[in-house]
């Protein structure tokens, strides 16, 4: 078995201050917002290993199709000895790629879900001896440190997770990126594409209702952590295509006029009926856009590769 480390790189009340902050700032805010990192405690990691495997959630299985079939390439054009994935989750579509690189030194997962990163983790320092696992439980947002392991290093931020970020943010966090990595070092970037709005709302409003259960679980977070009184049955799931921005909004809109205590942070909060919460934007990409983007925050992109439908890509960029 290969060494399994895992270092938390922020306070464990450092999370809650975040919390804190993120619901303060978030629900005092017109539109109400709250950040998509909330989602993922042990739940809601899991929710979403199952949407991974819903029919109408295409992303992931168009990523792994990519991945599958040019694995070999990223291998040869990166040539790294260390791979940092960001938002790794299960790093289950990073063993396709991880089988690619036979002189890997290091894998350094990085998530806000210390759940998923040590069941991910315990199993890749099983699964493969040889190669050491350095696990950060840490947000991909903040300044981050990653270990001092050999290089070149590739950055792999896959799941279409960068379209979370909004146009600003995404700016910030590519530059920060880029502050992390020498020249020729990489980065692999997986971004779903725009596409039929039908195609694109049914992914985030699946049958089973699964993603409507996933989005709601910020609000038991938000519940558990801060002693809030959310009433889940009380707010209705909502996924929309926002055309002028080209991305996915999921909302929770309250069903009734409520009221809603958040004890822990001494506030009252008011919801008309059918006022919405935005809780994730997820952007959709063009190639050029993507270009673009990348250029602006210092890397050139190399390679750009679909699925064979042209749902999803992954693109290699060298920093520059
Ligand atoms: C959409 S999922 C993608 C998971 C996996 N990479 C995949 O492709 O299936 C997003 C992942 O990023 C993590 N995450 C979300 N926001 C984060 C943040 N600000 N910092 C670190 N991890 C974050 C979540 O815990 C989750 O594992």
């Amino acid at each position: 078995m290969s060494p399994f480390l895992l270092t938390r790189t922020l306070p464990e009340d450092a999370t809650e201050a975040a919390l804190r902050a993120d619901v303060l700032h978030g629900l005092g805010s017109t539109p109400k917002t709250l950040p998509p990192k909330w989602f993922y405690d042990a739940h809601g990691s899991d929710l979403f290993e199952r949407i991974t495997e819903l029919p109408e959630y295409y992303p992931t299985r168009a990523e792994r199709e990519i991945l599958l079939a040019r694995a070999g390439e990223i291998a040869a054009a990166s040539g790294a000895r260390t791979l940092v994935e960001l938002g790794s989750g299960s790093s289950e579509k990073t063993r396709h790629l991880l089988d690619a690189f036979p002189d890997l030194h290091t894998y350094v997962p990085v998530d806000v879900s210390g759940s998923a990163l040590t069941q991910a983790g315990r199993a890749l320092g099983a699964e493969r001896p040889g190669l050491d696992v350095h696990a950060l439980i840490a947000d991909f947002t903040a300044t981050l440190t990653l270990p001092d392991t050999p290089g070149p290093r590739l950055v792999a931020f896959l799941g279409g997770t960068v379209g979370n970020l909004l146009p600003a943010e995404r700016a910030a966090f590519l530059a920060s990126v880029r502050a992390l990595l020498a020249p020729g070092d990489t980065l692999l970037l997986g971004t779903d594409l725009v596409k039929d709005p039908s195609v694109l709302v049914r992914a985030y409003d699946d049958a089973a209702g699964v993603t409507a259960a996933f989005n709601k679980n910020v609000l038991s977070v938000v519940d558990r952590e801060l002693g809030a009184d959310f009433d889940l049955d009380a707010f209705e799931h909502v996924a929309l295509w926002d055309a002028g921005h080209e991305w996915i909004e999921m909302r929770l809109r309250s069903r009734v006029a409520q009221t809603v205590k958040i004890p822990a942070l001494g506030l009252v909060v008011e919801f008309a009926e059918g006022e919405e919460l935005r809780t994730e934007i997820s952007a959709k990409f063009r190639e050029e856009g993507v270009r673009a983007e990348l250029a602006e925050a210092g890397f050139e992109l190399t390679h750009w590769w679909t699925d064979e439908e042209e749902r999803f890509a992954l693109s290699l960029s060298a920093a520059r």
